[in-house]
């Protein structure tokens, strides 16, 4: 079959790049986290000074220093998952703390920054045979991608796992915290001005809120035999 590109957007802590990384497992196709990159330049801008106390970015100077910004991805050899690298910099375990998660989507709603991401992404598809999660993959990146799943799940599931989540890793924060944090990204998301947060017309929505890992798999593995009439193992 031919390759083809997956896009996977939705709400914040649905579950998507654990979902994105299982499709590219079974369909033997690239992984591409697109919020890795907001990710990365939001963190330049806190260790960069770009941002004010309350953690919103300047966004002249931000705009200003994009062109010095480099994001790149390599695969660790010994766990086998992709790494997020700014300017060289292994910053895989930073770009996912709680203080760039609550400064990451003023930074995300910067048009420039946008386009700058866009790029970059528009150039790792050109291959196709990718599954790329993130906002707005299936509606402005790649428009004309195959297959668009857009994934949701109620507030409060998505908190209860990205708090069991952080405390797994041994991060400090309070439940309400990070459900606070969820319903603050979700309306910023679905709210800004450049390429909202919004299914695509040609979407498939997936609900996970009562879906584990593996549901989910079987759900997908049925998508493919009857949309694609594909058999995965
Ligand atoms: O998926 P994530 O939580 O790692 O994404 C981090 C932020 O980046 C999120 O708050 C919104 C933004 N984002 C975006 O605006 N568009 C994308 N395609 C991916 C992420």
């Amino acid at each position: 079959m031919k390759k083809i590109i997956i896009a996977i957007d939705g709400h914040s802590s649905t579950g998507k790049s654990t979902f994105a990384k299982s499709i590219a497992a079974v369909m033997n196709y690239t992984y591409l986290d697109s919020g890795a990159l907001y990710r990365a330049v939001t963190l330049y801008a806190l260790e960069e000074g770009l941002t004010g106390k309350d953690g919103r970015p300047n966004v002249r100077e931000l705009v200003n220093r994009l062109k010095d910004i480099s994001v790149t991805f390599r695969r660790d050899p010994i766990t086998g998952r992709n790494e997020t690298f700014l300017n060289g910099k292994n910053v895989e375990k930073r770009i996912r703390s709680l203080d760039v998660s609550q400064s990451v989507s003023p930074v995300s709603v910067i048009p420039q920054v946008r386009e700058f991401v866009d790029v970059q992404l528009r150039k790792w598809g050109e291959k196709k045979g990718i599954v790329m999660d993130g906002r707005d993959i299936g509606t402005a990146v790649f428009p004309q991608a195959e297959l668009k799943i857009f994934m949701t799940a109620p507030a409060e599931i998505r908190a209860r796992r990205r708090y069991n989540e952080m405390k797994a890793k041994g991060e400090d924060a309070s439940f309400e915290e990070v459900l606070d944090n969820i319903r603050e990204r979700d309306h910023l998301d679905s709210n800004r001005e450049t390429n909202p947060l919004v299914k695509a017309s040609d979407a498939i929505l997936l609900d996970n809120g009562n879906m584990s890992v593996e549901e989910q798999m079987i759900w997908f593995k049925k998508l493919m035999e009857e949309k694609w009439g594909i058999t995965l193992k």
